[in-house]
């Protein structure tokens, strides 16, 4: 079984996708990863993220192994590591180095710990359009700017992070604009995902909503 789970920043895609992963035995591949791991390799080694053609040079570096290690880094999922990730995402040159990557582990999916599964949730912005169209499943979640940005603040605060709201919220908008306006792949639901407005949902109704809907779908 494949389920795609796609939407905008911080809106719980990663929380619900996991659930979804643990009630149904399924992989789970974060797609976010690809990109900060790109854009990560950019900031190390001090590179101007607005040269796309030595962005598209890193994607081509990027083994799934290094994208592990890349991982463990602390400034993997800060605000640093989600803007240079956001950046590069946008070249199309990127994207399309990191497809086949991200399309191979439906082929042969396997757990963290290298057992293989039984298929695979995918998390991401364009996982049910591009990556794999074909999902037996397909979700949209959204939710409004704000509660976005308070949600993403509150996880940054209980990791210690010293950050201000406004400035999350600033972030947040800003990766939607380039997340719907970038020319390959703009994040937009597929036309066959079931969209989840999350805005007044605490995660474990959006997670027995989810269940209902694969169930009624798997019939
Ligand atoms: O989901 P996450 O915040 O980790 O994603 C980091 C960035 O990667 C996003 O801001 C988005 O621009 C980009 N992304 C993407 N396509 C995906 C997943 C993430 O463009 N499938």
């Amino acid at each position: 079984m494949i389920i795609t789970v796609d939407g905008p920043a911080a809106a719980g895609k990663g929380t619900l996708s996991q659930k979804l992963a643990d009630k149904y035995g399924l992989a789970y591949f974060d797609t976010g990863m690809v990109y900060r791991a790109v854009g990560l390799m950019m900031v190390k080694n001090s590179f101007d993220l607005a040269d796309a053609s030595v962005a598209e040079n890193m994607a081509t570096q990027l083994t799934f192994a290094k994208m592990m290690e890349l991982s463990k880094d602390k400034d993997f999922r800060s605000s640093l590591g989600g803007n240079a990730a956001s950046i590069v995402s946008s070249y199309s040159g990127v994207r399309s180095r990191l497809l086949d990557m991200q399309r191979n582990f439906a082929k042969n999916p396997t757990f963290a710990n290298g057992t293989p599964a039984q298929g695979v949730i995918y998390d991401g912005r364009d996982t049910g359009t591009v990556i794999c169209p074909q999902a037996d499943v397909k979700f949209f979640i959204t939710a409004s700017s704000e509660v976005r940005a308070k949600r993403r603040y509150d996880e940054f605060v209980q990791k210690g992070m010293n950050v201000q709201y406004e400035d999350v919220l600033k972030d947040v908008i800003a990766r939607d604009e380039r997340d719907a306006n970038r020319k390959d792949a703009p994040m937009k639901p597929a036309k066959d995902a079931v969209i989840l407005d999350t805005s007044d949902m605490g995660i474990d109704e959006v997670f027995q909503k989810s269940v209902a809907i694969i169930e009624e779908m798997l019939k």
